[in-house]
């Protein structure tokens, strides 16, 4: 994993991770692994609460808490099982769970399967929340939303949404997997960029296989949160701890988040440098400061098509298409790395510029076709 990849004997200019750091190969992290390997060979044996938790895991959770400034931290072996355990053990029967509409699969799934009902709010818009929210218990009711969405690039208004859960005294839950790593002079995500803390957003997951490179999740919060998660969050209880290697490796990946802030600033110069040149070039890129840049292309066998092109002139970029998006916006989630170089984004430029033309050289022939 880097910025480049192999595919079938081909090598690939890579797009499409989320590796955002550029952490995923770094050697570092794998001699991290290797040496908890060595140490404690490779299964953890059980779940945390019975044998599974060692003193990696341990202190990946204190070194997580005390990086957040939140009081305690809990690992989960994926961020799809930490949002589905945090939802279902906090929301009882009559609770309401208030989502983004554009929010992941895991915090919807995480919705759909609670004991409580799930409302979904326009994407980014409060009022329509706050209208929704009018006559549910919030002492029973929890809003989450993504920091970064995931397919889009865009950030929740996150003051906004603090501001109106402190008002109606209601739980409020950020999934933070493309925002923690990447966001914030210290990279400590949304929360941190936006100017808040963690008492004004009180349950923060983040996942490790982003920009960590690694693989896992965590949730970071207060003490009593933390506890009733253990007693209480199914996915958490009843499955088989992650490897101790894992929790090392997160641990390694942690320190150089920490150290290596150039790779942040190298990544946001990226950004800059590639939204700059493609909105040169006409390119219909969504409204994201993040490194993930959609482009949009209306159906998929637009998407598709495009997709084709530009793995025929060595980068890859997977189209994203209905289901995961909603119909009619197929797309290109191009995510860009500290992994990247200047050079790799002209060559992105370059290849997509000449997608574009050969596009429209094919929607302006499809009525002659058709005629
Ligand atoms: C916003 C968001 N939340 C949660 C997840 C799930 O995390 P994991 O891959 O660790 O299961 C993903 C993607 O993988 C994601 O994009």
């Amino acid at each position: 994993m880097g910025a480049e990849i192999e595919i079938e004997g081909r090598t690939y200019l890579n797009f499409s991770s989320n590796d955002y750091l550029g952490l995923a190969g770094d050697p570092r992290i794998a001699d991290a692994a290797i040496s908890a390997i060595q140490r404690y060979g490779i299964g953890s044996g059980s779940a945390h609460l019975i044998v599974g938790h060692t003193d990696e895991h341990q202190r990946l959770e204190q070194e997580l808490a005390q990086w957040l400034g939140t009081e305690r931290a809990l690992l989960f072996s994926t961020g799809y099982m930490a949002n589905m355990g945090i939802i279902n053990a906090l929301i009882e029967p009559k609770g309401h769970v208030f989502e983004d509409a554009l929010n992941h699969a895991s915090l919807l799934d995480g919705g759909l399967l609670s004991r409580g009902r799930m409302i979904r709010w326009p994407h980014r818009d409060i009022e329509a929340l706050r209208q929704l929210m009018q006559g549910c218990d919030p002492s029973r009711s929890l809003i989450v939303t993504d920091g970064v969405f995931s397919m889009d690039g865009d950030t929740a208004p996150l003051k906004a949404l603090a501001e109106l859960a402190r008002e109606t005294q209601t739980l409020l839950m950020i999934d933070d997997a493309h925002g923690i790593g990447v966001l914030g002079a210290q990279g400590r995500g949304c929360v941190e960029q936006a100017g808040l803390t963690f008492h004004d957003v009180p349950i923060i997951m983040g996942t490790l296989g982003k920009a960590f490179g690694v693989f896992g999740a965590f949730v970071a919060g207060s003490d009593t949160l933390i506890d009733f998660l253990v007693q209480r969050a199914r996915t958490y209880i009843y499955t088989t701890a992650p490897p101790p290697a894992l929790a090392a490796a997160a641990r390694a990946a942690l320190r150089l988040v920490v150290e290596e802030s150039w790779r942040r600033d190298h990544l946001m110069s990226l950004i800059k440098y590639f939204r700059h040149n493609a909105t040169a070039l006409g390119l219909a890129l969504g409204a994201s400061e993040t490194p993930i840049q959609p482009l949009l292309c209306g159906d998929s066998r637009r998407a598709l098509m495009i997709s084709r092109q530009l793995a025929q002139q060595g980068i890859w970029v997977t189209p994203i298409r209905p289901p995961t998006v909603p119909e009619g916006s197929a797309r290109l989630r191009i995510s860009l790395s500290a992994a990247h170089q200047k050079e790799h984004i002209d060559q992105l430029l370059s290849a997509l510029s000449q997608c574009l033309r050969v596009d429209e050289s094919v929607q302006t022939d499809k009525p002659r076709q058709q005629e």
